[in-house]
């Protein structure tokens, strides 16, 4: 395995025991990840009860399977996520459920099939380019912040492939700043309600805020989307070829009927949301790991250029970069950034002799699961060569896109993206993480670095 002279990969110490309410309460506000404790971490089975929650958490294998795959009609989407986003999102496929999943999932489709043709890899490579000459910077070396550059180069990757549309500097940083508040006072919003603080006193805390930041950015999507929604519906179908011209042509197979205006926002919100935030905090990360291991760097900057040389890159290429593809999936192993799936159970169940009653919360964590001691080698560790042998991961332990009916349906797109982001940087400069800098692991929507990610970016040669 390649070693790291000067870091581990940070990850927030356990505690040494089960936190008590008090505790988890003022402190799990800010992150799910510090309620955490050791036995979190090699436990097949846990249970966590608050004042309005009962909740189970799942990592043994063959269970997780029953949850997720099996048994995924009696474990549906926990409620309290789709109420909590509900602001942003509206009624969108990520949290819906039975039929009403069903008919967004048939009308989602076809737009992914199409993402997979080479019309979206021209789209992303267009952003990445822009996203290269913004990480230039004046000299030979660039320091800043990585992190709202992978927001901004993902976010512009959404708005081209959605919406055809290109995202400008100012309209970024306010979507950015807004979906910064959204998170922060969402994970707060969600103490309040397991804690079942009533609803009329959060008025003393930052709701109003979450549903102003909410409301930004869906006026924002809404302003775009309504000039094509009125046209498709004129039938003018116009000329893009993207997501959105996908969406306005689907129709219901049982009825014949087209998407609402609604059901379109809160797709499109949903598809904003889920195909920007998970790949930021992803790369972010990636960034950080290679910043830690120059070794792998060298390796991965050996790769590219054996197959693209300085040339363009396509779609082709990027499939054959196997280090760099194996970068990401070790880095979603380590920073999953959905960091845990929450499931309702319907009926009262057995699972390692325990009834989990009718009612309660199932809960399957990627983060614990690609942690724990008994599931992998060295599992804080930072090794892209594990993925050389597929066969060597253990069944079901494995799962930073989901599994089974509800498995992410823009996991191919996420891959491709982030190879292609990777392969640009290390192409073209060498990663160093600032003097002293220690990222501030967070659990909130997704797995996040509360202080972003300074590192030093130098030139490799003059690009
Ligand atoms: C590294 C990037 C990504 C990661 C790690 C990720 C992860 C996930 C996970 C874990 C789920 C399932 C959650 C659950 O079962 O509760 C999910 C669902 C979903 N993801 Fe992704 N995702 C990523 C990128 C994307 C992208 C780029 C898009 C779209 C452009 C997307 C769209 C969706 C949608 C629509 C769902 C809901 C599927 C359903 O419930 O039927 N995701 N994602």
């Amino acid at each position: 395995m390649s070693s790291c002279p000067f870091h581990q990969p940070f990850f927030p110490k356990p505690l040494h025991n089960k936190a008590s309410l008090f505790f988890t309460f003022f402190k799990k506000r800010r992150s799910w990840l510090d309620g955490l404790y050791e036995r979190s971490y090699s436990m097949k089975m846990g249970r966590v009860k608050m004042p309005g929650l009962d909740l189970h958490v799942i990592n043994q294998p063959d269970l997780v399977h029953r949850v997720l795959v099996d048994e995924v009609k009696e474990f549906p989407k926990n409620q309290l996520l789709g109420h909590l986003l509900e602001p942003l999102l509206g009624e969108s496929i990520f949290t819906t459920n039975g039929d009403q999943w069903k008919k967004q999932r048939e009308m989602l489709n076809p737009s992914f099939e199409m993402t997979r043709i080479s019309h979206v890899f021209g789209l992303m490579n267009d952003a990445v380019k822009e996203m290269k000459l913004r990480l230039l910077g004046d000299g030979a070396e660039h320091r800043l912040d990585i992190d709202p550059e992978m927001t901004y180069v993902t976010a512009d990757i959404i708005f081209r492939t959605i919406l055809s549309s290109r995202l400008d500097p100012q309209t970024a940083i306010k979507i950015i700043e807004a979906f910064v508040t959204f998170q922060e006072e969402t994970a707060r919003t969600a103490m309040r309600t397991m804690f079942k603080i009533p609803e009329w006193l959060w008025f003393l805390t930052g709701e109003s805020k979450r549903i102003k930041a909410g409301n930004e950015i869906r006026d924002l999507l809404a302003s775009i989307i309504r000039p094509r929604y009125d046209a498709a519906h004129a039938n003018n179908t116009g000329e893009e070829k993207d997501i959105l011209a996908s969406l306005l042509q689907a129709v219901d197979a049982d009825n014949g009927e087209r998407f609402s205006f609604e059901e379109i926002l809160d797709q499109v919100a949903m598809l904003f949301l889920a195909g920007h935030e998970t790949s930021a905090s992803a790369l972010t990360w990636a960034i950080y790991l290679l910043s830690l291991y120059p070794d792998i760097q060298e390796r991965a900057y050996q790769e590219v250029i054996g197959i693209t040389g300085m040339g363009e890159f396509d779609p082709i290429q990027i499939k054959q970069m196997e280090l760099v593809t194996n970068i990401f999936k070790e880095t979603l192993r380590l920073y999953p950034p959905v960091g845990f799936f929450a499931r309702e159970n319907s009926k009262d169940t057995v699972m390692r002799d325990k009834t989990i009653a009718k009612g309660s919360s199932v809960v399957v964590s990627p983060w614990l699961i690609h942690r724990h001691s008994e599931f992998w080698d060295n599992p804080n560790g930072f090794n892209p060569d594990r993925f050389n042998d597929p066969q060597s991961i253990q069944k079901d332990t494995y799962l930073p896109f989901g599994m089974g009916a509800r498995i992410c349906i823009g996991a191919s797109f996420a891959m491709q993206e982030a190879v292609l982001i990777l392969s640009t940087i290390v192409r073209d400069f060498t990663i160093e993480l600032e003097e002293d800098f220690v990222p501030d692991v967070v659990g909130r929507l997704t797995v996040r670095s509360a202080n972003g990610m300074r590192v030093i970016l130098k030139r490799r040669v003059a690009v």
